[in-house]
């Protein structure tokens, strides 16, 4: 799946060119689900215990961000109905612009941290970008649910790749 390989490089970057942080995220195999096939395995409990590495941004930007956040969380709710109701066009449009490569450059918070975050945690948000603006596009050919359902998928693990992989406070 061209999913794995998205989030293998992305993945073997941070791994890579991370110079803020002290722990490789690949070594956390519990708290990451960093490979195609322990993503489609359910996943243990989460401990409280924070082990993900800090990417240091201004606080300001955290705040812009955290609302772009739940902004693509209520469209992410918004796409799913859009689908179920076969409104093909209208969820295209919502997913392209609330989470493709358009919301990118359209929202202060992203535009924001993409000019604070090290290269390898601006990859996966422009990876999780891309696979929007994929699923948006290939709306316009009427896909089949198996194939709607596997572009909600890459964005979702877009979002999880992310969230596991980092923190910033
Ligand atoms: C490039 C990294 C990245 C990606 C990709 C990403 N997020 Fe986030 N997300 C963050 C960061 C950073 C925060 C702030 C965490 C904190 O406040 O400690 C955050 C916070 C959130 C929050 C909490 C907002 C709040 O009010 O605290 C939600 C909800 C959220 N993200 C949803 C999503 C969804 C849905 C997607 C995918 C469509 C996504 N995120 C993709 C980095 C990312």
């Amino acid at each position: 799946m061209r999913l794995n390989i998205y989030l293998a490089a992305a993945l073997l970057l941070s791994g890579l060119a991370n110079a803020e942080t002290t722990m490789q995220p690949m070594m956390h195999q519990d708290s990451m689900p960093a490979t195609g096939q322990a993503m489609q395995q359910p996943m243990a409990p989460m401990s409280a215990e924070d082990s993900r590495p800090l990417v240091k941004m201004t606080p300001e930007t955290i705040a812009l961000l955290r609302a772009d956040m739940r902004h693509m969380m209520s469209a992410y709710a918004t796409i799913f109905s859009q689908l179920a109701d076969g409104k093909h066009e209208e969820a295209a449009k919502t997913i392209e612009e609330n989470l493709g490569m358009t919301a990118m450059k359209t929202h202060p918070g992203m535009m924001k941290a993409s000019q604070e975050l090290p290269e390898n945690v601006r990859m996966l948000g422009m990876n999780m970008h891309k696979s929007a603006s994929e699923l948006a596009a290939s709306l316009k050919n009427n896909p089949k649910p198996a194939a709607i359902f596997t572009g909600m998928q890459q964005i979702s693990a877009g979002c999880s790749a992310c969230h596991m992989a980092y923190r910033v406070r």
